[in-house]
This record gives structure tokens, sequence and C-alpha cells, in this order.
């Protein structure tokens, strides 16, 4: 197995071409399970993840999970209409609160029930009355950033991170056009791949397959 750094020197390299001779990241950045885990820390910990879009979430207390990194986190619209995201663990013995998607007033752990409202306040502790020094007040969901962004959804586990509509600006004059933010989510489907995560990155950054594979809908359409 090729060391980290040697990947990281072999990726480097290969950026510093011109871009008419461009190549293929080295094999081993896709392979390596060392490259992954720097990949884990300096980027799924650090930037925003898209996890959804806002028009997913219409009404007071509808939800979606996703996963950050290994952190599981519930974004919801709360009793004021707002976003909001916070982690998707009980306080009590860390089981997941909530699966998949949904609609919840009060957030109710499958393990021993504690239950919490949609601004994450510990509303509920069967028999916890009982523990001497117990405080219920203290107990809150910790928060996760979020924002939106032309409709969708980003989160991150950065509090220092710029705010997403700074990060993106080139890219809003980009597709501008597009008039993402009046887009509704008509369906939801999940997939899982079993690949390394820039292979479905790439597959969606290169329009050189569309001609092809998407011949009989959008390939036509395509300007490569
Ligand atoms: S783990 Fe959630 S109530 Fe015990």
């Amino acid at each position: 197995m090729i060391a980290v750094d040697t990947l990281i020197d072999q990726l480097r390299s290969n950026c510093e071409r011109p871009f008419s001779d461009a190549h293929a990241m080295p094999p081993g950045v896709y392979t390596s399970p060392d490259f992954l885990s720097l990949e884990e820390r300096e980027i799924f910990a650090h930037e925003w993840q898209c996890v959804g879009r806002a028009s997913a979430l219409k009404e007071p207390g509808d939800y979606l999970t996703a996963q950050i990194g290994a952190q599981p986190i519930v974004v919801l619209r709360d009793e004021q209409m707002q976003l909001k995201a916070m982690s998707n663990v009980c306080l009590h013995r860390m089981s997941v609160l909530l699966e998949g998607r949904g609609n919840k007033r009060r957030i109710v752990c499958p393990y021993h029930a504690w239950s919490y409202g949609l601004d994450g306040e510990l509303k509920g502790a069967p028999l916890m009355d009982r523990q001497e020094g117990f405080c219920k007040e203290s107990y809150r969901l910790p928060a996760v950033r979020c924002e939106e962004w032309q409709g969708w959804i980003y989160v991150t586990l950065d509090e220092s991170a710029p705010p997403v509509a700074t990060q993106l600006a080139e890219l809003s004059e980009l597709i501008g056009a597009y008039g993402m933010t009046d887009y509704i989510e008509t369906f939801y489907e999940e997939h899982v791949w079993d690949t390394n995560w820039k292979i479905l990155a790439e597959n969606f950054m290169e329009s050189y397959h569309l001609p092809m594979l998407h011949r009989a809908t959008v390939g036509p359409h395509s300007k490569l």
C-alpha cells in the first residue's frame, strides 16, 4: 500500500498539469484506507455537506436524518418554521433517535423513551425524577450548524467554517439562471453505492457519458 504522503505528492503533481493534459488521479486515492481517514478528518469533519432540499421539510416537525462522518444528525422544521440541525444521538445512552424521514412533534428515544422537543430540549425522562440531582433542564441535544443555500440544506460540524454562500459565491454566478431556489422536491430515493465516494462525485461532474449512456433521455440535449 502506498503511503499517504506519497499519494498526496502524486496528487499535487497531477494537479499541476495543464488542463489540456489532465490525467486521472492516482489509483491509491480511491483504495487507501489511510487516505480515506484523511478525507474524513479534513473534508467530512470540516466542510459543509448537502443533506437535502428545504422544500422537503414543509411543516413543523418534518425531519430528515443524515450522517456527517460518523455523527448521526437530524434536520427539522421547528415550531417557528426555522430549519434546525442537531445531534441525532440520545443523551442518555447514545441510542440513535430518529431514522429516515418523517414528522414528529416530539423526538422520543426508542431505547428508554427520553423525549426531546423540536428545539432539542429534554422534555421527559421516565422515572428519572427519582434520581437525586437529575436536572432535566440541563440536557439539550447539541446543535449542528445548518444553512440554506438556493433551497439546499447544508450542515457542518465545523463551528468556524465560512458561510455556504461565501464558499459557493462563484458557483452562484454560474448556475444563477437555473433558479434552483424555486425547485420543489417531488420524490426522494436513497442509493448506496458500493464504491469510493469520489467515483460517484466524478460521475456527476463529467458529461462525457451522457450521449451514450443516457442517449434515450438527457443525452441528446447535453453539450460536452
Ligand atoms: S438511550 Fe435514549 S432514553 Fe436511554
